[in-house]
């Protein structure tokens, strides 16, 4: 199975278009200190000739061409992406759908409720009907997206889209509105959840075991942003379990048994982006990747 990350950052990117935290600051200054990155997306192929893209980025213009493994290759129109799935309806996730017009045909796949909020936004039916097909998938329910790669979703603990929040916001809550993806090809299985608000005896138990893990990577500790001067909210009110901390992503997982550990969706305030940081040792210590733009798994 290959894996390539097209995009490592959360919603905003790094930098984020109108911030000068330190961070931002940095990846606009010097790129060996902090390497700039675009918004949540990976693809995955069983076999390097087509691909599934999971979440349709706002760079998705740039990091398909920033990929030749992305690029047209045979005729006077064609792309290598086969299907695309959707793990949430946050902007970060579906906004690059708007770039993926231009008649080109492939099938659209998220859980019914996620489908049903891209389906509510006309501005979505530049993906033509009779062109690009949308497929509601229950959760737990295995699907072959591409030939020779197979995916089953699963709630994690998450909520709804920030832009769906109104006065019923529930936070933690296992719906269809946040999923994780098992990957499967060849034998070998990647875990894909780039938000999620809690790890849990369940979650634990259903990604033990894995050859890959691509995680939420938002936050180091609940309070970056509060930290950073940059806004009120803290990790669990976005709905992303802190990295570190008592509750937090690495401690919840050191006891599973996975074969690849990496941070992904990785907010702008978080300090691991910062290279030979403290907290970027303090993560790789325990084991865990930070991704950047561009980093390649192969499992096999
Ligand atoms: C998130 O991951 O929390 C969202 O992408 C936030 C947003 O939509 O800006
Ligand atoms: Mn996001
Ligand atoms: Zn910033």
């Amino acid at each position: 199975m290959h894996v390539l990350i097209l995009g490592s950052a959360a919603g905003g990117g790094l930098p984020q278009w109108n911030c000068r935290c330190p961070i931002c600051a940095l990846a606009r200054e010097d790129e060996t200190r902090v390497r700039p990155r675009t918004q949540s997306s990976i693809a995955v192929s069983p076999d390097g000739e087509r691909w599934l893209l999971v979440n349709a980025s706002p760079d998705i213009r740039q990091q398909l061409f920033d990929n030749p493994a992305m690029h047209p290759r045979t005729g006077l129109r064609h792309s290598p992406i086969h299907a695309v799935l959707l793990t949430n309806g946050d902007v970060d996730h579906v906004a690059g759908l708007l770039t993926l017009r231009e008649g080109q045909p492939f099938t659209l796949y998220g859980t019914a409720g996620i489908l049903d909020s891209v389906n509510a936004n006309r501005v979505f039916d530049v993906m033509a009907a009779g062109v690009v097909a949308r497929e509601p998938i229950a959760l737990d329910r295995r699907f072959e997206p591409v030939p020779g790669l197979h995916v089953t979703l699963f709630a994690v603990p998450g909520k709804v889209p920030l832009w769906l929040e109104d006065e019923t916001l529930e936070i933690g809550a296992e719906t269809e509105t946040t999923v994780g993806a098992m990957i499967e090809a060849g034998g070998r299985r990647l875990a894909y959840i780039p938000g999620c608000a809690r790890v849990t005896a369940d979650l634990k138990a259903r990604i033990a075991g894995v050859d890959a893990l691509l995680f939420d990577g938002t936050v180091l500790l609940d309070d970056d942003m509060i930290r950073a001067g940059v806004g009120t909210k803290t990790g669990w009110r976005m709905g992303h379990v802190p990295m570190t901390g008592a509750g937090g992503s690495i401690a919840a997982l050191s006891d599973v048994a996975i074969g690849h550990r990496v941070f992904v969706h990785i907010n702008n305030t978080n300090p691991v982006l910062v290279e030979a940081s403290d907290a970027r040792r303090e993560v790789e210590a325990a084991g865990w990747t930070v991704a950047h733009d561009g980093l390649t798994l192969t499992l096999s």
